[in-house]
Protein backbone atom coordinates (compact mmCIF):
# COMPACT_ATOMS: atom_id res chain seq x y z
CA UNK A 1 0.00 0.00 0.00
CA UNK A 2 1.16 3.74 -1.23
CA UNK A 3 -0.94 6.49 0.88
CA UNK A 4 -2.93 4.33 3.21
CA UNK A 5 -6.73 5.14 4.08
CA UNK A 6 -7.38 8.18 6.13
CA UNK A 7 -7.32 7.70 9.90
CA UNK A 8 -7.63 9.68 12.88
CA UNK A 9 -3.70 8.50 13.89
CA UNK A 10 -1.97 9.48 11.02
CA UNK A 11 -0.92 12.38 9.14
CA UNK A 12 0.37 13.68 5.98
CA UNK A 13 3.22 16.53 6.10
CA UNK A 14 3.08 19.07 3.44
CA UNK A 15 5.91 21.54 3.18
CA UNK A 16 5.22 25.15 1.63
CA UNK A 17 1.63 25.14 2.57
CA UNK A 18 1.20 28.27 2.80
CA UNK A 19 1.11 29.49 -0.91
CA UNK A 20 0.38 27.69 -4.41
CA UNK A 21 0.50 23.83 -4.75
CA UNK A 22 1.10 23.13 -1.12
CA UNK A 23 -2.00 25.18 0.22
CA UNK A 24 -3.97 23.13 -2.90
CA UNK A 25 -2.33 19.65 -2.13
CA UNK A 26 -3.45 20.38 1.85
CA UNK A 27 -6.90 20.86 0.41
CA UNK A 28 -7.21 17.71 -1.41
CA UNK A 29 -5.82 15.79 1.08
CA UNK A 30 -8.08 16.62 3.89
CA UNK A 31 -11.05 16.80 1.34
CA UNK A 32 -9.98 13.44 1.01
CA UNK A 33 -10.24 12.89 4.93
CA UNK A 34 -6.73 12.98 6.02
CA UNK A 35 -5.21 14.69 8.74
CA UNK A 36 -2.55 17.31 7.51
CA UNK A 37 0.32 19.09 9.12
CA UNK A 38 1.01 22.08 7.32
CA UNK A 39 4.57 23.52 6.93
CA UNK A 40 6.32 26.88 6.16
CA UNK A 41 7.54 30.16 7.37
CA UNK A 42 4.35 32.48 7.05
CA UNK A 43 2.41 31.45 10.56
CA UNK A 44 -0.59 33.66 9.99
CA UNK A 45 -1.63 31.79 6.24
CA UNK A 46 -0.62 28.15 7.65
CA UNK A 47 -3.07 28.96 10.52
CA UNK A 48 -5.71 30.35 8.73
CA UNK A 49 -5.50 27.39 6.26
CA UNK A 50 -5.36 24.96 9.50
CA UNK A 51 -8.82 26.60 10.65
CA UNK A 52 -10.25 26.30 7.09
CA UNK A 53 -9.10 22.61 6.71
CA UNK A 54 -10.33 21.26 10.57
CA UNK A 55 -13.85 23.34 10.07
CA UNK A 56 -14.42 22.23 6.59
CA UNK A 57 -13.42 18.44 6.83
CA UNK A 58 -13.41 17.82 10.34
CA UNK A 59 -9.82 16.39 10.43
CA UNK A 60 -6.82 17.33 12.02
CA UNK A 61 -5.22 20.13 11.00
CA UNK A 62 -2.14 21.57 13.14
CA UNK A 63 0.21 24.52 11.76
CA UNK A 64 3.72 24.11 12.04
CA UNK A 65 5.66 27.37 11.05
CA UNK A 66 9.57 26.12 10.60
CA UNK A 67 11.91 27.47 8.22
CA UNK A 68 13.30 24.29 6.16
CA UNK A 69 16.32 25.82 4.93
CA UNK A 70 17.55 26.09 8.58
CA UNK A 71 18.90 22.18 9.48
CA UNK A 72 18.43 23.07 13.27
CA UNK A 73 14.29 23.88 12.53
CA UNK A 74 14.19 20.93 10.56
CA UNK A 75 15.19 18.38 13.23
CA UNK A 76 13.57 20.09 16.11
CA UNK A 77 9.85 19.64 13.81
CA UNK A 78 10.89 16.19 12.78
CA UNK A 79 11.82 15.56 16.78
CA UNK A 80 8.46 17.13 17.29
CA UNK A 81 6.60 15.33 15.55
CA UNK A 82 7.53 11.87 17.41
CA UNK A 83 5.05 12.76 20.06
CA UNK A 84 2.03 13.39 17.63
CA UNK A 85 0.14 10.69 14.82
CA UNK A 86 2.24 8.89 13.06
CA UNK A 87 3.22 10.00 9.08
CA UNK A 88 1.12 8.27 5.94
CA UNK A 89 2.90 10.63 4.22
CA UNK A 90 5.14 13.34 3.41
CA UNK A 91 4.94 15.68 0.53
CA UNK A 92 8.34 17.77 -0.33
CA UNK A 93 6.76 20.48 -1.98
CA UNK A 94 8.69 23.47 -0.42
CA UNK A 95 11.36 24.93 -3.02
CA UNK A 96 11.82 28.13 -4.88
CA UNK A 97 13.86 29.40 -8.47
CA UNK A 98 15.90 32.25 -9.23
CA UNK A 99 15.73 33.24 -12.77
CA UNK A 100 18.76 35.04 -13.95
CA UNK A 101 22.62 34.38 -15.02
CA UNK A 102 23.98 32.15 -12.08
CA UNK A 103 27.18 34.58 -11.59
CA UNK A 104 25.26 37.62 -11.16
CA UNK A 105 22.86 36.31 -8.63
CA UNK A 106 22.62 36.89 -5.12
CA UNK A 107 25.03 34.29 -3.60
CA UNK A 108 22.68 33.64 -0.50
CA UNK A 109 19.79 32.91 -2.37
CA UNK A 110 21.82 30.76 -4.20
CA UNK A 111 22.67 28.61 -1.65
CA UNK A 112 20.14 28.75 -0.07
CA UNK A 113 17.95 27.71 -3.17
CA UNK A 114 20.15 24.03 -2.90
CA UNK A 115 19.40 23.94 1.09
CA UNK A 116 15.46 23.93 0.34
CA UNK A 117 15.10 22.36 -2.75
CA UNK A 118 17.42 19.94 -2.08
CA UNK A 119 19.20 19.32 1.01
CA UNK A 120 16.19 19.92 3.27
CA UNK A 121 14.13 17.19 1.02
CA UNK A 122 16.44 14.97 1.36
CA UNK A 123 17.17 15.32 4.88
CA UNK A 124 13.24 14.97 5.69
CA UNK A 125 12.88 11.85 3.71
CA UNK A 126 15.98 10.34 5.82
CA UNK A 127 13.58 10.76 8.65
CA UNK A 128 10.30 10.33 7.76
CA UNK A 129 11.37 6.93 5.74
CA UNK A 130 12.31 4.69 8.79
CA UNK A 131 9.07 5.12 10.44
CA UNK A 132 6.93 4.44 7.00
CA UNK A 133 8.88 0.97 6.65
CA UNK A 134 8.44 -0.37 9.49
CA UNK A 135 4.81 0.24 9.69
CA UNK A 136 4.96 -1.47 5.96
CA UNK A 137 2.91 1.54 4.44
CA UNK A 138 3.84 5.36 3.48
CA UNK A 139 3.56 7.52 0.89
CA UNK A 140 6.73 10.15 -0.07
CA UNK A 141 5.84 12.69 -2.62
CA UNK A 142 8.78 15.24 -4.19
CA UNK A 143 7.97 17.89 -5.88
CA UNK A 144 10.28 18.22 -8.68
CA UNK A 145 9.64 19.88 -12.16
CA UNK A 146 9.87 19.90 -16.16
CA UNK A 147 12.80 21.49 -15.59
CA UNK A 148 14.14 18.15 -14.21
CA UNK A 149 14.55 16.76 -17.70
CA UNK A 150 17.15 19.19 -19.04
CA UNK A 151 19.57 22.03 -18.23
CA UNK A 152 17.92 25.45 -17.90
CA UNK A 153 19.76 28.34 -18.96
CA UNK A 154 18.27 31.21 -16.76
CA UNK A 155 17.24 29.00 -14.46
CA UNK A 156 20.79 27.10 -13.73
CA UNK A 157 20.63 25.99 -10.24
CA UNK A 158 16.97 25.65 -9.96
CA UNK A 159 16.91 23.11 -13.09
CA UNK A 160 19.74 21.09 -11.33
CA UNK A 161 18.37 21.32 -8.15
CA UNK A 162 15.10 19.61 -9.77
CA UNK A 163 17.10 17.11 -11.77
CA UNK A 164 18.45 15.87 -8.08
CA UNK A 165 14.97 15.64 -6.77
CA UNK A 166 13.96 13.46 -9.85
CA UNK A 167 16.95 11.38 -9.76
CA UNK A 168 16.22 10.18 -5.90
CA UNK A 169 12.91 9.83 -6.16
CA UNK A 170 13.07 7.51 -9.21
CA UNK A 171 15.80 5.32 -7.81
CA UNK A 172 13.75 5.62 -4.05
CA UNK A 173 10.49 4.11 -5.70
CA UNK A 174 12.75 0.95 -6.84
CA UNK A 175 14.69 0.82 -3.56
CA UNK A 176 11.13 0.87 -2.22
CA UNK A 177 9.69 -1.62 -4.23
CA UNK A 178 8.00 -4.61 -1.54
CA UNK A 179 7.94 -2.34 1.17
CA UNK A 180 4.92 -0.85 1.29
CA UNK A 181 6.05 2.79 1.06
CA UNK A 182 6.18 4.25 -2.32
CA UNK A 183 8.15 7.65 -3.69
CA UNK A 184 6.91 9.49 -6.57
CA UNK A 185 8.51 12.59 -8.24
CA UNK A 186 5.43 15.51 -9.15
CA UNK A 187 6.63 17.59 -12.46
CA UNK A 188 4.56 19.96 -13.27
CA UNK A 189 4.91 22.84 -15.86
CA UNK A 190 4.10 26.60 -15.56
CA UNK A 191 1.46 26.98 -12.73
CA UNK A 192 0.13 30.06 -11.74
CA UNK A 193 1.51 30.55 -7.85
CA UNK A 194 3.94 33.09 -6.17
CA UNK A 195 6.85 31.22 -8.10
CA UNK A 196 7.37 33.22 -10.88
CA UNK A 197 6.91 36.28 -8.68
CA UNK A 198 9.31 34.85 -6.15
CA UNK A 199 12.32 33.51 -9.11
CA UNK A 200 11.79 37.48 -10.43
CA UNK A 201 10.56 35.32 -13.76
CA UNK A 202 8.01 36.57 -16.44
CA UNK A 203 8.59 33.82 -18.43
CA UNK A 204 5.04 32.65 -18.00
CA UNK A 205 3.32 35.40 -18.63
CA UNK A 206 4.24 34.90 -22.91
CA UNK A 207 2.71 31.08 -22.59
CA UNK A 208 -0.13 29.81 -24.14
CA UNK A 209 -2.97 29.31 -21.86
CA UNK A 210 -2.58 25.32 -22.75
CA UNK A 211 0.87 25.07 -21.55
CA UNK A 212 -0.34 26.16 -17.69
CA UNK A 213 -2.27 23.67 -15.55
CA UNK A 214 -3.91 25.10 -12.23
CA UNK A 215 -2.66 24.69 -8.79
CA UNK A 216 -5.48 22.29 -8.25
CA UNK A 217 -5.62 20.06 -11.32
CA UNK A 218 -1.55 19.85 -10.38
CA UNK A 219 -2.40 18.74 -7.00
CA UNK A 220 -5.13 16.28 -7.93
CA UNK A 221 -2.52 14.56 -9.63
CA UNK A 222 0.07 14.57 -6.74
CA UNK A 223 -2.29 13.13 -4.51
CA UNK A 224 -3.34 10.34 -7.33
CA UNK A 225 0.25 9.55 -7.98
CA UNK A 226 0.44 9.03 -3.61
CA UNK A 227 -2.58 6.41 -3.52
CA UNK A 228 -1.70 4.25 -6.27
CA UNK A 229 2.23 4.67 -5.43
CA UNK A 230 3.39 6.08 -9.23
CA UNK A 231 6.55 6.74 -9.84
CA UNK A 232 6.51 9.82 -11.76
CA UNK A 233 3.21 12.02 -12.78
CA UNK A 234 3.62 14.98 -15.21
CA UNK A 235 0.15 16.99 -15.69
CA UNK A 236 -0.51 17.91 -18.96
CA UNK A 237 0.00 16.71 -21.90
CA UNK A 238 2.38 19.92 -23.42
CA UNK A 239 4.26 19.30 -20.27
CA UNK A 240 4.46 14.88 -21.30
CA UNK A 241 5.76 16.39 -24.32
CA UNK A 242 8.23 18.79 -23.08
CA UNK A 243 9.46 16.39 -20.54
CA UNK A 244 9.81 13.83 -23.50
CA UNK A 245 12.06 16.29 -25.33
CA UNK A 246 14.22 17.29 -22.61
CA UNK A 247 15.59 14.00 -22.01
CA UNK A 248 15.67 13.00 -25.97
CA UNK A 249 16.50 16.15 -27.40
CA UNK A 250 20.40 16.57 -28.15
CA UNK A 251 21.90 19.37 -25.68
CA UNK A 252 23.05 21.55 -28.81
CA UNK A 253 19.55 21.94 -29.90
CA UNK A 254 18.44 22.18 -26.23
CA UNK A 255 20.30 24.66 -24.67
CA UNK A 256 19.80 27.40 -26.59
CA UNK A 257 16.08 27.07 -26.90
CA UNK A 258 15.83 26.81 -23.05
CA UNK A 259 18.23 29.66 -22.47
CA UNK A 260 15.60 31.53 -24.75
CA UNK A 261 12.18 30.13 -23.12
CA UNK A 262 13.54 31.83 -19.85
CA UNK A 263 14.65 34.97 -21.02
CA UNK A 264 18.51 34.85 -20.26
N1 LIG B 1 4.68 27.27 -10.08
C1 LIG B 1 5.39 26.66 -11.00
O1 LIG B 1 5.40 27.09 -12.18
C2 LIG B 1 6.16 25.40 -10.66
C3 LIG B 1 6.58 24.57 -11.71
C4 LIG B 1 7.29 23.42 -11.42
C5 LIG B 1 7.60 23.10 -10.10
N2 LIG B 1 7.21 23.94 -9.10
C6 LIG B 1 7.60 23.57 -7.73
O2 LIG B 1 6.43 23.47 -6.94
C7 LIG B 1 6.76 23.69 -5.57
C8 LIG B 1 5.76 24.67 -4.98
O3 LIG B 1 5.91 25.91 -5.62
P1 LIG B 1 4.68 26.88 -5.93
O4 LIG B 1 4.58 27.03 -7.38
O5 LIG B 1 3.49 26.48 -5.16
O6 LIG B 1 5.33 28.24 -5.37
P2 LIG B 1 4.92 29.22 -4.19
O7 LIG B 1 3.51 29.64 -4.34
O8 LIG B 1 5.98 30.28 -4.18
O9 LIG B 1 5.06 28.31 -2.88
C9 LIG B 1 6.32 27.97 -2.34
C10 LIG B 1 6.13 27.46 -0.92
O10 LIG B 1 7.42 27.12 -0.37
C11 LIG B 1 7.50 27.68 0.94
N3 LIG B 1 8.87 27.98 1.31
C12 LIG B 1 9.77 28.75 0.65
N4 LIG B 1 10.92 28.85 1.34
C13 LIG B 1 10.75 28.11 2.49
C14 LIG B 1 11.57 27.82 3.62
N5 LIG B 1 12.81 28.30 3.73
N6 LIG B 1 11.06 27.05 4.60
C15 LIG B 1 9.79 26.56 4.51
N7 LIG B 1 8.98 26.78 3.47
C16 LIG B 1 9.45 27.55 2.47
C17 LIG B 1 6.67 28.96 0.85
O11 LIG B 1 6.20 29.33 2.13
P3 LIG B 1 6.78 30.51 3.06
O12 LIG B 1 7.23 31.62 2.16
O13 LIG B 1 5.61 30.85 3.92
O14 LIG B 1 7.90 29.88 3.83
C18 LIG B 1 5.50 28.48 -0.01
O15 LIG B 1 4.53 27.87 0.81
C19 LIG B 1 8.21 24.18 -5.56
O16 LIG B 1 9.07 23.11 -5.20
C20 LIG B 1 8.46 24.59 -7.01
O17 LIG B 1 9.81 24.49 -7.36
C21 LIG B 1 6.50 25.08 -9.34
Amino acid sequence: MALEKPSASTTVLVTGASSGIGTEMARQLASRGHGVTLVARRADRLDSLAAELSERHKITATAIPCDLGDPIARAELIEGLRAGPALAGLCNNAGYGINGRFARNDADRERQMVELNVVALHDLTLRALPGMIERGTGAILNVASTAAFQPLPGFATYAATKAFVLSFSESLSTELSGTGVSCSALCPGPVKTEFAAVAGSTMSESLPDFAMVSAEEVARQAIDAMESGNRTAIPGMANQIQALLGRLAPRSLVLPLAGRVSKL
